[in-house]
């Protein structure tokens, strides 16, 4: 373990006492008129035990033109009471000595289009915004926290007026490089004036935008360095969230590499004085080399802390193998910030649950539990059954734990979700609360004899698989068992959801000629998905052209390829091979056998009612098995 990850470091006036740090994420928690209730107290109360050395609550409004809440569930900078509820944030934090920040949102219209205010802001506008900004400083300071975040990065405010490109006036705040950054300038110089150096002030910064006329890198490092004597760290994130096209670099999706932004802090940490911190695509595995390489000061992340807020403290031990991974769905900020939902994970159910569920204690009453297939609803079922303090018995007939979930894993481009998937299996099979039987079927007799106080069905689901004149042979694969070897170079894949279409991707990855066939419209493809990876995923399937063609029946497959029907009539496309991606359903034959036998009996995950994603089978088996 590197001593340099564990160090501490000064930023402004505050100590940190690690290099790693928690950047902004509004998680959707805050009541509905703007103040911190239990919801998000709780929440953020099982982040900062984890060892997080420094935490930034995210989009924090602060514009004064704003109507103050009831809105957003997000805090609100200029209301005395509201601030109340959000010193016991501060609290919270300063109790596991951990540093606490608010990012500023201050523009008028606060998810706003930047790009277009830049050049219709009035002076008034102007004054205003940078009043809200200074104002909501001084009010960070007076409830004791520790920094302010600025947001300069994702084309916020600070970058669309510097942007030549998109800054059109003809005023002081236009023209010239001095006058472009002045709206930045003239709000840290006012934050300074009035807060000294009792705020560490970060700031946020695209190290690149990415579409045409963006800021570059050699750009940004200016800028930075016009500002940097009123910074204490800079934040290096890249894009512009008001181009959808550039959400997968923000959200960096599985399709992606890791540590993207890595590179470009290493070029501002050369070239600055102050201390770099990079976000983007990191987590506990890289950071220490991220640290050790001297490439920044600190390495920021969100989602990993999302899905283990203790990844820091299990990597500080030295127990890193007990580190949930995150998978890069994006399900996170897909619900909360696309859809204004209550923060959820993929892999951890407690997320935006905490004071719902609270602690996982042992319960008094502990009963026998029997548990009937390993797929990922029931090993979330059997873990948290085991921490309550139930004996557990995991009952899989096939030799290997994971369930459908071993094919989610078969991509190329999933080693994420590979890493959840064996850190499920070892933490079940580590656990001496629980029993796994292998190569065994739950039948209705074992059920009898086994006896058990609770029964749980997790037998997941079957393949939809049609008849065509070609089945039986190997033109027509179910996608679980079609392999890049089984295949020939021309593949057709019937079905575009988000499983049919990633299939489609590795394909094309490895060379072949690939088209989708689907009956829904283009737009409406890659169900399942978070919309982040959806653009992801439809860009990449772009990029290695692979053609879609929806709004079309699969009709049949003979030997010579694929028959469809559409609104132009019938035609066949010829292909080696067709892969059938056509959806699940739930396995109700095992369900229907064995859900009369045990008084108290659940059914859980894909053979439910609800199910198709990870998500939706870890949720609930937690659920299940913590109510038992
Ligand atoms: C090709 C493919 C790709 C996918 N990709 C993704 C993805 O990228 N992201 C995502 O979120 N989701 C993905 N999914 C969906 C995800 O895998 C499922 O939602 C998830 O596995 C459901 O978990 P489960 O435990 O309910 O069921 P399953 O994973 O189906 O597990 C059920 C288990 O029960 C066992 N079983 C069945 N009957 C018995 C019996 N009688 N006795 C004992 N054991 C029995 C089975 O052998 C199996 O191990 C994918 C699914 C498929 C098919
Ligand atoms: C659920 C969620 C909410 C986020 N909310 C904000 C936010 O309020 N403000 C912000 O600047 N960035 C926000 N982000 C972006 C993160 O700060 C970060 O840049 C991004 O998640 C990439 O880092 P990661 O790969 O470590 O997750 C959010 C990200 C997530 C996942
Ligand atoms: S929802 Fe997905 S991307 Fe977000 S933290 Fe959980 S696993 Fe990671």
């Amino acid at each position: 373990m590197s001593n340099t990850l564990f160090s501490p470091i000064k930023v402004g006036r505050m100590t940190v006492k690690n290099r790693i740090e928690c950047a902004p994420y509004g998680t959707g928690l805050f009541r509905n008129d703007g103040a911190c209730g239990n919801k998000e107290l709780m929440h953020f109360r099982n982040l900062v035990r984890g060892g997080v050395g420094m935490v930034c609550i995210g989009t924090a409004n602060c514009s004064l033109d704003n109507p103050p809440p009831p809105g957003p569930t997000i805090p609100y900078l200029h209301n005395q009471f509201l601030l109340n509820s959000y010193s016991n944030l501060v609290e919270i934090a300063h109790q596991y000595d951990v540093k606490i920040g608010f990012e500023l949102f201050g523009a008028k219209e606060l998810f706003m289009p930047a790009m277009v205010y830049v050049n219709t802001y009035t002076k008034e506008d102007i004054q205003n915004y940078q009043k809200g900004v200074v104002d909501a400083a001084v009010n960070v300071r007076d409830i004791d926290a520790d920094y302010i975040l600025i947001h300069g990065g994702h084309g916020m405010i600070p970058a669309a007026f510097y942007r030549e490109s998109t800054n059109k006036r003809t005023d002081e705040y236009g023209g010239s490089f001095e006058n472009r950054i002045r709206i930045t300038k003239e709000i840290l110089q006012q934050i300074r004036e009035k807060v000294g150096d009792k705020l560490t002030i970060e700031y946020r910064i695209s190290g690149e935008e990415m579409q045409e006329g963006g800021l570059k890198i050699e750009d940004q490092i200016k800028f930075a360095q016009a500002i940097e004597e009123y910074i204490d760290i800079f934040n290096i994130s890249r894009g512009v969230l008001e181009y959808e096209e550039d959400w997968p670099f923000v959200f960096p999706s599985v399709y992606e590499p890791r540590k993207i932004n890595v590179a470009n802090a290493a070029k501002f940490k050369a070239a600055l004085k102050k201390p770099v911190s990079v976000i983007g695509g990191n987590s506990m595995f890289v950071a220490e080399e991220i640290i050790e390489s001297n490439s920044a000061d600190m390495v920021a992340m969100v989602r990993p802390l999302i899905a283990d807020p203790d990844c820091v403290e299990k990597f500080r031990l030295g127990k890193a193998d007990e580190i949930r991974p995150c998978i890069r769905c994006n399900m996170c900020i897909h619900r909360c910030h696309t859809r204004l939902l209550d923060i959820r994970c993929s892999v951890n159910p407690l997320m935006g649950r905490e004071e719902y569920f609270g602690r996982i204690d042992k319960r008094i009453d502990t009963k026998k539990v029997l548990i009937i297939g390993g797929g990922p609803a029931g090993m979330e079922a059997a873990r948290t059954a085991s921490m309550r303090g139930h004996s557990v018995i995991l009952v899989e007939k096939t030799d290997k734990l994971g369930g459908n979930f071993i094919l989610a894993t078969k991509e190329s481009f999933k080693e994420d979700l590979k890493k959840y998937l064996e850190w499920s299996i070892r933490t079940v099979k580590k656990d001496k609360n629980i029993e796994i039987r292998m190569n065994t079927e739950g039948t209705a007799d074992l059920v009898k004899k086994e006896n058990p106080d609770v029964l749980i069905i997790a037998v997941g689901s079957v393949p939809i698989i049609p008849t065509f004149t070609a089945s039986g042979t190997e033109k027509v694969q179910w996608i679980g068992d079609a392999t890049k070897e089984s295949l020939g170079k021309n593949i057709v894949v019937a079905g575009g959801g988000f499983t049919g279409l990633e299939a489609a991707y590795d394909y094309a990855l490895d060379g072949k000629t690939v088209t989708v066939i689907d009956m829904i419209p283009e737009k409406e493809l890659g169900q399942g998905a978070s919309v982040m990876n959806k653009i992801s995923l439809m860009q990449k399937l772009k990029t290695h052209k692979v053609k879609l063609i929806c709004e079309s029946k699969v009709e049949d497959v003979t030997t010579e390829g694929v028959k469809i029907s559409n609104k132009d009539g019938e035609s066949v496309i010829p292909c080696d091979n067709v892969v059938l991606a056509l959806g699940q359903r739930k396995n109700t034959a095992v369900v229907d056998n064995l859900k009369d036998i045990v008084e108290k009996t659940y059914v859980i995950g894909d053979c439910s009612n609800v199910g198709g994603t990870l998500l939706n089978a870890v949720r609930a088996g937690f659920e299940i098995a913590f109510d038992i």
